[in-house]
Formats: C-alpha cells, structure tokens, sequence
C-alpha cells in the first residue's frame, strides 16, 4: 500500500507518515523543507520518496499530481496548511491568499485529480485535513482560516455522500481537531488558550477512524466533541461572540 502524504515535514503529517508507516504503508512525501522530510524518511522503516514542492499555487498542486500520477496511490492525505491570526485589518492579503491558495485550492485540485484515478479503478481514500473551525460557523480573528477549512468540510461531505451513492469503493474523510501541539501556533502567531493534544494522538486516532470508515467527519477528543455537539443549539450571533472572546484570549 502507498500513501502520498502533503506537509509531512513536521506537525500532524509528520505523525500521519510515521503512523502509516509502522502500518507498512509505503509513503511518498511533499513539502518544503528538503532537510526535515529527508530526515523522516530515513527514520522509516518503509520505502519513502521525498518530493520538494511548494504547494501554495495552482502550478504547485498540478505538478505533484504529475510527478506522481503513475504511482498507484491509496491514501492521499491532504494534510498542508496553516493559519495566521488577527482581524481582518491586520492580516495582509498576499499572505491571506496563500493560504486560500494551500488549504483551498491545493486541496480541491489534488482531491479532484486523484478521485478521478481512484475512482476509475474503484479503489482508494483521502483523508482531508479540516479543523473544527471548519465546523464552526465563521471565526472572526482567524477569519480566512476558519473560512478556508469550511470549505474542506464542506467539501468533502458533500463529495462523501456522491461517492457513497454511485456505491463507490473509494472513501473520503475530513479530519476536524482541535488544537493540537504542531508548530501551528508558531505559524499562525497564537497562543492557545485550551489544552491542546499532542500530534502523534491526532495522527493515530484520524487514521484509525479512517480505517474504522464509521464516520465521515473525524473529531479527537471529548471536549472538542462536546463543544461542537453544544454549538448547535447557539444562535450563530451568540456563537460568533463566544469564538471572539475564545480567540482573542489568544493573543
Ligand atoms: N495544530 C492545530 O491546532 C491544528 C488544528 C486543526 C487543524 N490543523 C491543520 O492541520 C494541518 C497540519 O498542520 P500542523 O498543525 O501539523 O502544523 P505544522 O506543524 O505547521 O505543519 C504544517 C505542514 O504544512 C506544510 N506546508 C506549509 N506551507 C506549505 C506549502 N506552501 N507547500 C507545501 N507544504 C506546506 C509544512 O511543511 P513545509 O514548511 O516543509 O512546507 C508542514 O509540514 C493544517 O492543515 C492545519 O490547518 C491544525
């Protein structure tokens, strides 16, 4: 089995790589940075190839589709991304762009080009790497980042409920935690304010509810369960004062 894992170099794909691999997959891996994936990949003990890409661009996400497209991939995890925070003055829109461009459109191209192959030979998942702020509904402070990760939930629900009803074999996953300890924060420029887990139980728990294929939409941990369960019953301008409140005390 062969799995094409995006952002690998560190966080939650990292652990993603290192999880599957323990599971015999063999894995190729994407991202920036040459010398943290070529570091992984030597600590694995399945064949890795490494490819060194920048995926924030149309061109980006079409060449990795190319480099690997006569590899028969049965994982894809769509896992590249990051957040930046501030309100909506402050943030500039270059780097705003980037990340619609990395956790928008990179996901929606690779998800589109490999559905194609796999659903061709009816055979194969992708493990889209949302947020619960995906499920939330808007995230003033973390506006386009929150908005960014509806849309992969968004996304890959709907093509979720396609693939079920043309009773496809193939299977699509959004993972949604919480907060989890990655260099995210770093990236992002946040502090978290609630505890966060840690990104080898994130990984291990995304991959064995995939294998698991009960549910769709993946969330770790109760408290995040529960909140999100709760946020139902909240008027979205109630919830939208609440997620203020909850992401200002992160600066
Ligand atoms: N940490 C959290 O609290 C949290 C919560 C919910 C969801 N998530 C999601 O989880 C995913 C992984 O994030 P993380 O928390 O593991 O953060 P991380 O430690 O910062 O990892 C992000 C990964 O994305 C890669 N990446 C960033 N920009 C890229 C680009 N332009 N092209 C290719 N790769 C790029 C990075 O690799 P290079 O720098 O080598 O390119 C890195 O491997 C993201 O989609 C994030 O939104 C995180």
């Amino acid at each position: 089995m062969k799995a094409l894992i995006t952002g690998a170099s560190s966080g939650i794909g990292r652990e993603i790589a290192i999880y599957l691999s323990e599971l015999g997959f063999d894995l190729i891996l994407a991202s920036r940075n040459k010398e943290e994936l070529e570091k992984l990949g030597e600590s694995l003990k399945t064949k890795v190839k490494i490819i060194v890409i920048d995926l924030a661009s149309e061109k980006g996400a079409k060449d990795l589709y190319m480099l690997v497209k006569n590899e028969e991939i049965d994982l894809l995890v769509n896992n590249a991304g990051f957040g930046l925070y501030g309100d909506y003055r402050s943030v500039s829109l270059p780097a705003e762009l980037e990340m619609i461009e990395l956790n928008v459109k990179a996901v929606h191209i690779l998800t589109r080009m490999f559905l194609k192959d796999m659903t061709s030979r009816n055979n194969g998942y992708i493990l889209n790497v949302a947020s619960s702020a995906g499920l939330l509904r808007g995230g003033p402070l973390m506006s386009t980042y929150y908005a960014t990760k509806s849309y992969v939930t968004s996304y890959t629900l709907a093509i979720s409920e396609e693939l079920r009803r043309n009773k496809s074999k193939v299977k699509v996953f959004a993972f949604c935690p919480g907060p989890v300890d990655t260099n995210f924060n770093k990236v992002a420029g946040v502090k978290f304010n609630i505890s966060s887990i840690s990104a080898r139980k994130a990984a291990r728990y995304a991959i064995d509810s995939m294998i698991k294929g009960k549910k769709v939409v993946i969330v770790p941990g109760f408290k995040i369960k529960m909140g999100l369960f709760f946020s139902r019953f909240v008027s979205i301008k109630k919830m939208l004062k609440i997620t203020y409140n909850i992401q200002r005390r992160k600066k």
